[in-house]
């Protein structure tokens, strides 16, 4: 269903996922009407992004709150003076990146976060786009016998899985320390393959190639078939946005029903992100 707004402008950027809100200061107060008509864009969209906002932490963070509790992300250090707020940055120096790998955030934990917002610092002039996918599509597009067999299965997801692209201090050094592992093995959930967004009451698909690992009940050498059928279709082009970004751009995005992943094609230049992370609660 497409809404219309009163007091936003609301302009998508691709058919499936994304779309670019104009007409609103996120460093002030935003009324009840105002941020409702957000809210809804955001149902809509599933990832919104807001061009030329001047933002500190703090106001940052006052926005975040409209959306519910905010949550911590586990393996990164909260910026200076606001422990809601961690840094994304890569280096000029730097050759990974943070999430670099298609994910949607922290289902290795029971309570997986709800969204993520990410406020542009500084950006290379070209390359760091960051790419999402719409995982109601992605599960719509699936056969009914896909469907079925997919509604019985929970998903076993990890943070030992693809770990070196959570953490920030592993683009220094390059190597974890054995109490990092540990910390970072004990984090395992599982959740249903297929979850129903408890705003929307939608149907979507609900794993990642950076967590997932398996399914309960099965073994790793049953479900690999399965994982990597729905690896490659859950970013169909068709589902998917890819959005430029601009300093001082602030995106905030449903990790419920999206998938997203930050290109890493640009070597040699800076980027820094501050990210909030936005609770979630139990997937059904
Ligand atoms: C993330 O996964 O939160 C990082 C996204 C990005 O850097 O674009």
């Amino acid at each position: 269903m497409v809404h219309s707004y009163q007091h936003i402008s609301v302009e998508p950027i691709a058919p499936a996922i994304g779309a670019e809100v104009t007409g609103v200061d996120l460093s002030q107060p935003l009324t009840d009407e105002v941020f409702g008509e957000i809210h809804q864009a955001f149902l809509d969209h599933i990832a919104l992004f807001f061009r030329d906002q001047s933002l500190t932490p703090d106001q940052q963070v006052a926005f975040a709150a409209r959306f519910g509790p905010i949550g911590r992300y586990p393996f990164a250090e909260p910026v200076d003076g606001n422990p809601d707020v961690i840094a994304i940055i890569k280096e000029a120096h730097q050759t990974s990146n943070f999430g670099g790998i298609w994910h949607t955030d922290t289902t290795y934990l029971e309570e997986p976060s709800m969204g993520s917002m990410l406020y542009a610092r500084q950006v290379p002039a070209v390359g760091g786009d960051t790419m999402w996918s719409n995982m109601y599509a992605a599960y719509d597009a699936l056969s009914d016998g896909m469907k079925e067999l997919l509604s019985r299965l929970r998903g076993i997801n990890s943070a030992a899985k693809n770990k070196d692209t959570l953490r920030m201090d592993h683009l220094e050094d390059g190597a974890m320390t054995g109490k990092d592992a540990e910390k970072m093995d004990v984090k395992m959930a599982s959740h249903p393959v297929v979850r129903t967004h408890p705003e929307t009451g939608r149907k979507s698909l609900f794993i990642s190639e950076a967590h997932t690992i398996g399914f309960e009940g099965m073994t790793e050498a049953e479900s690999r078939p399965i994982l990597d059928f729905l690896f490659v279709h859950a970013i169909n082009e068709e589902f998917t946005c890819r959005f430029r970004w601009s300093t001082n751009t602030l995106a905030v995005w449903d990790n419920r029903c999206g998938l997203h992943y930050p290109l890493n094609d640009y070597h040699g230049h800076r980027r820094e992100m501050h990210r909030i992370t936005l609770q979630g609660d139990i997937p059904v």
